[in-house]
């Protein structure tokens, strides 16, 4: 039976069985930008895979091909109806998960993409980041028991091997829908004790962990937050050489989990 022809996501049960057994073979990557995927598509020389995967009209789009014995893909939002820059935001990026794990069955799920650090926790510009949990700052819900649900929190899948072999940083990753921070995000950030702040993660890692799909996140450090320079601006700059550095690790990374079973990550 092929990877990718034996079962849907509503066999939550099936996929988390899969995942704890099988040996990684199917991979998804997904980013939010375009920009930051294009050096890793041209680089492992996939195509746009037209198997007519997901309903007319969506615009997300996927990438497919080989890297040594690993079946990749890389699925990408695409572009906003209206304004025709890149569809970024958790909402995207949870739909394009859900269709990903729908229709193209991975064993692993990446979140790979740019994010802004924070100087007080270590990082640095060029820097990237394992991350070993998943948070939100910007669902703030004052009502009892909902404070926890809003933050979150969702533990990637262990892989204390890869971050070694690589030498990756590790990190809490926190997300929200801007790009600024308010004093009330750092607030909430520091009380998450997050060193990476992105767009996206939270929304990716809430589907793939409440339909049991191992999944991590591989972040580029583009900006600081507490660096003194408005981040939109370091983020221009530094954009191309973080899609260079996750040209780079991504492979890495699914070299390092190709053929492996979860606990030997
Ligand atoms: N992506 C890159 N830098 C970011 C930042 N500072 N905030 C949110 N998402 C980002």
């Amino acid at each position: 039976m092929s990877p990718n022809s034996e079962s849907s996501v509503e066999d939550k049960g099936i996929v988390e069985d899969r995942s704890q057994h099988r040996a990684i073979k199917t991979v998804a990557v997904l980013f939010a930008m375009q920009a930051e995927s294009t050096p890793l598509i041209e680089h492992l020389k996939l195509t746009v895979n037209s198997d007519h995967l997901f309903p007319k009209g969506s615009p997300w789009i996927v990438y497919s091909g080989g890297h040594g014995d690993v079946h990749f893909h890389v699925i990408v939002p695409g572009k906003d109806g209206e304004t025709g820059v890149d569809n970024v935001g958790t909402v995207p990026a949870a739909v394009a998960t859900y269709a990903a794990i729908d229709k193209l069955k991975p064993d692993l799920l990446i979140n790979a993409g740019t994010s802004g650090g924070f100087k007080a926790k270590g990082a640095a510009i060029g820097d990237v980041y394992f991350i070993s949990t998943f948070v939100n700052h910007d669902r703030r819900i004052p009502l009892p028991g909902f404070e926890k649900y809003g933050i979150g929190a969702k533990q990637a899948t262990q892989a204390p091997n890869l971050v070694k072999a690589l030498g990756l940083k590790e990190g809490i990753l926190s997300t929200a829908n801007s790009f600024d921070l308010s004093e009330k995000d750092r607030e909430w950030i520091t009380k998450n004790d997050a060193t990476v702040k992105d767009m996206e993660g939270s929304g990716f890692a809430w589907v793939a962990a409440t339909l049991g799909v191992p999944f991590l996140g591989i972040k580029a450090i583009t900006d600081l937050v507490d660096g003194g320079r408005p981040t939109q601006e370091e983020f221009l700059e530094n954009l191309h050489t973080a899609a260079a550095a996750l040209k780079r690790v991504v492979p890495e990374v699914v070299s390092f989990a190709s053929g492996k079973r979860l606990n030997e990550l």
